[in-house]
């Protein structure tokens, strides 16, 4: 077992077991997700939470490319704060919600859960969907929902790295 397998295993899973996330792993998730780094230390990212079936539904009815989602025991929208994030910048904001948000699938796949990120940041109508679900004020603003649950598939781990994507300076 290599000290990095856990990053070179992690694949989106979209199938899952029945089986709950019970509330201390998820506690667990989350706290692995604000530990990442922040632009000036903001931590700019809020988390939503999300076990009711009906909601999962309702969010997946606005996510085209995300309509596993109910089958997962557990659903957590990452939004930011536009106010606390770094000079309000949205690109600080999201790029520490992106931090925050591979964190969080690296704990997953460590802990042996699985999970997949869906877009909604750009897309104005998902943005939308999002904020009138949960009636979120002007300045939290969704960037992306995480489907997790215990997996019920298991893809090959991928290597995607490319030498030509480096370019080295000596
Ligand atoms: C910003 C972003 C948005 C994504 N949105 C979706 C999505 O809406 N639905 C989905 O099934 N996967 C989504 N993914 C997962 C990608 O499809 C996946 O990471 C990519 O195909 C690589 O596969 P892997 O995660 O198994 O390595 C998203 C990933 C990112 C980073």
């Amino acid at each position: 077992m290599n000290n990095l397998d856990f990053i070179f295993q992690r694949r989106s899973i979209r199938k899952y077991t029945g089986e709950a996330v019970d509330k201390k792993t998820i506690e667990q998730l989350l706290s692995a997700a604000m530990s990442a780094p922040s632009a000036c230390a903001k931590d700019p990212w809020r988390f939503i939470v999300v076990h009711n079936k009906e909601t999962l539904q309702k969010i997946s009815e606005g996510l085209p490319n995300g309509k596993f989602l109910p089958d997962a025991p557990v659903g957590i929208v990452i939004c930011g704060d536009i106010e606390s994030a770094h000079a309000n910048e949205l690109s600080y904001m999201l790029q520490d919600c992106s931090a925050a948000i591979e964190n969080l699938l690296l704990a997953v796949t460590a802990l042996g859960l699985g999970a997949c990120w869906l877009g909604v940041h750009p897309r104005e109508d998902r943005v939308k969907h999002i904020k009138t679900i949960f009636k979120l004020p002007e300045n939290i603003i969704p960037v992306g929902v995480i489907a997790i649950g215990y997996p019920a598939e298991t893809p090959a781990p991928r290597q995607r790295g490319k030498a030509e994507y480096i370019t080295w300076h000596d």
